[in-house]
């Protein structure tokens, strides 16, 4: 059975006690809605040597800009908790916002460069969010290992960045996008699409997997795979925030012939939903 723990202070006493005892913890950190992309953290962290896992579930309000959907993201404990039963997940911290941010509350982590663009430029203040939680749960849990899936792939190489700046003693994951088998990422905002948008925001992972058949193909000119993007997604969305081509490891746009690992990422609207995705492509 999958323990719940609510309060840090909890969390940390739980976690000296494994630790001391030799536990190697993987930390898979979630705003809960938990869907199977989700639960693939878990069993890579696993695999890559944990002992015990934990699952965060905490819809976290600093990395929600105003006229974001902090107040309608999907609430499903329950549910989640069910899910994590199953996936055999050892505890699930669960901290309301108050204890999170106290009265009084006033310090961030802020990763400058990698921050900047894609995401950064449409949510300005996300980032800031991000790294601050997970930085607190770094600290409350001390997990060796620490999942994060590529589907939020700034968000990985920011976290990757935090932990190699701030020299903190973290294996991070970074693990392969889980999708539905039409070719939809997953995500806890899917639930929010209509039966036609769901079936437009398919345009995004079309998109990709055309511009992938083309690399496949021997393309490797970044105008030509960001327009076969562009025109997949601007057919089945209502708006683009961007479609870049940028460096695999750390996010500089390429404008050159495609020589060295590369991702796509796409942020685009169906309806009042804002979905994002991506893809590498690795020349051989
Ligand atoms: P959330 O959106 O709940 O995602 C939690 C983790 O699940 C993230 O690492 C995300 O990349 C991963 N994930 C989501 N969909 C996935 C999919 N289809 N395949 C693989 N992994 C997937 O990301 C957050 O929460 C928050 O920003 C958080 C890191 C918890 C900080 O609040």
């Amino acid at each position: 059975m999958t323990d719940i723990v609510r309060t840090v202070a909890e969390l940390r006493q739980r976690c000296d006690g494994w630790r001391s005892r030799g536990a190697r913890i993987g930390l898979v950190p979630t705003m809960g809605a938990l869907h199977d992309g989700h639960v693939s953290l878990v069993s890579q962290a696993r695999d890559a040597g944990a002992t015990h896992t934990i699952l965060t579930i905490f819809v976290n309000p600093t990395q929600f800009g105003a006229g974001e959907d902090l107040d309608r993201y999907p609430r499903t404990f329950e549910a989640d908790l069910a899910r994590c039963n199953r996936a055999g997940v050892d505890l699930v911290f669960a901290p309301d916002a108050a204890s999170m941010y106290p009265p009084g509350y006033q310090t961030y982590v802020h990763v400058e460069g990698v921050t900047q663009a894609l995401e950064g430029s449409f949510r300005p203040t996300h980032f800031r969010g991000v790294t601050t939680i997970v930085a607190k749960l770094f600290n409350a849990v001390g997990p060796c290992i620490a999942a994060f899936g590529r589907k939020d792939y700034q968000q990985w190489r920011v976290i990757e960045t935090m932990v190699r700046d701030l020299d903190m003693p973290i294996d991070v994951l970074g693990c392969p996008i889980v999708r539905e088998p039409d070719g939809l990422a997953l995500s806890s905002r899917n639930r929010y699409l209509s039966t036609e948008e769901r079936r437009r925001a398919l345009c995004i992972s079309r998109g990709l997997r055309r511009a992938s058949e083309a690399f496949d193909a021997g393309e490797r000119s970044p105008e030509r795979l960001t327009a076969l993007v562009t025109e997949d997604v601007t057919s089945g969305s209502d708006r683009i925030d961007y479609v870049s081509l940028v460096d695999a490891d750390d996010l500089t746009p390429i404008t050159e012939r495609i020589e060295r690992p590369v991702t796509l990422l796409v942020a685009a609207h169906v309806g009042n939903t804002r979905l994002i995705d991506n893809m590498t492509f690795t020349p051989a």
